[in-house]
């Protein structure tokens, strides 16, 4: 029998998870499919009966959806709640489980980009504290690496920091140069760099040598933080990589077989952004 995934959000169209899915399905010669559905936010809870009814495997959850599964899930994952945010669902015995992947597929990405990089036990200063920066929170914590949590609007940080706790000091974007060369990872989570704008008055000169640079969007790939450390001679990591690393937790829950992240699958997303 089929297997089949999906990936509702709405509108939907622009979703890459059907090439990446439906790439491994065709490596693995699955027997299988992974399909975008356009679901309407009123026919969410009509979506979720034909889950129940053993349509689907499982599959992706993309915007609008994120929060409002969360209601109508049998089950949710504590690390999805803490990030306040479900992208993968799991169809067992007729009821639904919610989780998040995202946290993994930035673990993976780094992981894969740059090995040992979470081994020095430095500070990583996170950018930006809206709800991308959960994931990457949770992420850092699960690796009890200390962060040093920078927003513009420095009370929405400390909110943050109590929230998900663990070892976290809060800062203005303003406190970057003084706190730069404590660190051994620069993680952006704004979307400052998706239409080419720049962190004012950030001087990356104050970084320490290796510190690693990455930031989670991918378009562009390479924002202009990143093409900043780059020129500075920094080992960076782009954000693809952790689209295509949230995926494997999915494709392996779904169909039992997990799949790996190849320089050629890169290359064929890649060609697509
Ligand atoms: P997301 O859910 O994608 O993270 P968000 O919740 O709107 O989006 O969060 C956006 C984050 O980017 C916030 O940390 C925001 O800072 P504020 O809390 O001060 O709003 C940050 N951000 C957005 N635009 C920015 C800009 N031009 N300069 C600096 N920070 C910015």
């Amino acid at each position: 029998m089929t297997i089949k995934a999906f990936v509702i959000g709405h509108p939907i169209a622009h979703s890459r998870s059907p090439l990446i899915h439906g790439a491994w399905l065709a490596q693995h010669h699955i027997d299988g499919s992974y399909e975008a559905i356009d679901v309407a936010p009123d026919h969410l809870p009509a979506f979720f009966d034909r889950l129940r009814a053993g349509e689907f495997a499982g599959g992706n959850v993309t915007i609008p959806h994120k929060e409002a599964v969360f209601a109508l899930c049998d089950s949710v994952d504590p690390l999805a709640t803490t990030i306040g945010a479900v992208n993968t669902l799991v169809v067992r015995d007729g009821k639904v489980h919610g989780t998040n992947t995202d946290y993994l597929g930035f673990l993976g990405n780094l992981d894969a980009g740059a090995p040992g990089w979470s081994d020095g036990g430095r500070p990583a200063i996170v950018l930006g504290a809206g709800g991308a920066s959960r994931a990457i929170l949770v992420a850092l914590r699960s690796r009890h690496i200390p962060v040093i949590l920078l927003n513009r609007t420095r009370s929405t940080a400390d909110r943050l920091a109590a929230e998900i706790g663990g070892d976290i000091r809060t800062g203005d974007l303003s406190d970057f140069n003084a706190l730069a060369p404590l660190a051994g990872l620069v993680v952006n989570t704004t979307s400052i760099g998706m239409h080419g704008s720049r962190f004012d008055g950030f001087d990356l000169g104050q970084l320490s040598p290796g510190t690693l640079v990455t930031d989670i969007v991918y378009a562009p790939l390479v924002t202009p933080l990143l093409a900043d450390a780059r020129a500075r001679g920094l080992p960076v990591v782009d954000g693809l990589g952790m689209l295509l690393h949230q995926a494997v937790p999915g494709f392996a829950a779904w169909f039992g077989i997990r799949p790996e992240v190849t320089p050629a699958l890169r290359t064929s997303i890649e060609a697509t952004l």
